[in-house]
């Protein structure tokens, strides 16, 4: 077997949460090209049925299940879903999630408490549901926590966003423990990366002010973030569990300065 072998998913099945658009779709063509039966979920139903089609046009298997993360029958409903086409689950990404930088004098308790319910409550939920079913249908497999370098490190406007994905890194090493052998849990803490959720927060000037502020010079592209999900999916990273890969241009600083509260 060569290296890249280790690389392949053939056989295996892979739930991927927000796979309308953005990072979760990009997870779902990976994931399909190397040979996995995907499952892509959100809630617009025009694009997680375009994102299956793209898949199904370029010779792969996917399906399209509507699915709100903060909804937890849902989520059973997702599994059930997943089960019944495919009859095994190998692999979730938890990627629905996220919520606007903001002062957190701005901040209300409720938005910090929503922040944390989409981020790391849904995350929590779907692992806890799909887990026992990964074990008996496939032995075991690997969940993927899209977390974000505001996790990691603090900065002026991430009180609510950047906490609650660093709480999604600590739930990532926690459940790692408690899943292994059987079952790896990882994360990656995602860079300025180029979707429609990063547009919102975009102009001209704020572009150029984040490339200069990134080592690497440029934003992420959705193909830097599934390029590491493949890589945590598939047996290449047998070994690894309970760590979040940082993929984001080399960043020690958020490149998003916000002003401080009192000057
Ligand atoms: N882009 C970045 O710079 C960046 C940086 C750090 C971390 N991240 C993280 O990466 C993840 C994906 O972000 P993205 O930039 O790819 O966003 P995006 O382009 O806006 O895509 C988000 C996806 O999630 C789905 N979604 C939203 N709410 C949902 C819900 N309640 N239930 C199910 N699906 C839902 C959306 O579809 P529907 O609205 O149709 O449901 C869409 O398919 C997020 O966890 C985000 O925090 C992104």
């Amino acid at each position: 077997m060569g290296i890249l072998d280790l690389f392949r998913l053939d056989g295996k099945v892979a739930i991927i949460t927000g796979a309308g658009r953005g990072i979760g779709a990009a997870c779902a063509k990976a994931f399909a090209e190397a040979g996995a039966r995907v499952v892509v979920a959100a809630r617009t139903i025009e694009q997680i049925e375009a994102a299956a089609e793209t898949i199904r046009a370029a010779g792969g298997t996917a399906i399209a299940v509507p699915c709100d993360v903060m909804k937890e029958e849902q989520l059973e409903a997702l599994v059930k879903a997943a089960l019944e086409a495919f009859g095994r689950i190998d692999i979730v990404v938890n990627n629905a999630g996220g919520s606007r930088p903001g002062p957190a004098l701005h901040t209300s308790t409720a938005d910090l408490v929503n922040a944390f319910r989409f981020n790391v409550g849904t995350a929590f939920a779907l692992s806890r549901i799909a887990a026992p079913r990964m074990v008996e249908t496939a032995g075991g497999g690997s969940i993927i926590n899209i977390s974000s370098v505001a996790g990691n490190i603090p900065s002026a406007g991430f009180a609510a966003y950047g906490t609650a994905k660093g709480a999604l890194s600590m739930l990532t090493r926690e459940l790692a423990q408690e899943f292994a052998p059987k079952i790896r849990v990882n994360a990656i803490a995602v860079g300025s990366t180029r979707t429609e959720a990063l547009q919102t927060v975009l102009n001209a000037e704020i572009e150029s002010q984040m490339v200069r502020l990134t080592p690497m010079g440029r934003l992420g592209e959705v193909e830097d973030i599934s390029a590491c999900a493949l890589y945590l999916a598939a047996p290449a990273s047998a070994y690894l569990t309970g760590d979040i890969i940082g993929v984001n241009g080399g960043l020690l600083s958020l490149n998003l300065p916000m002003p401080r509260a009192f000057g």
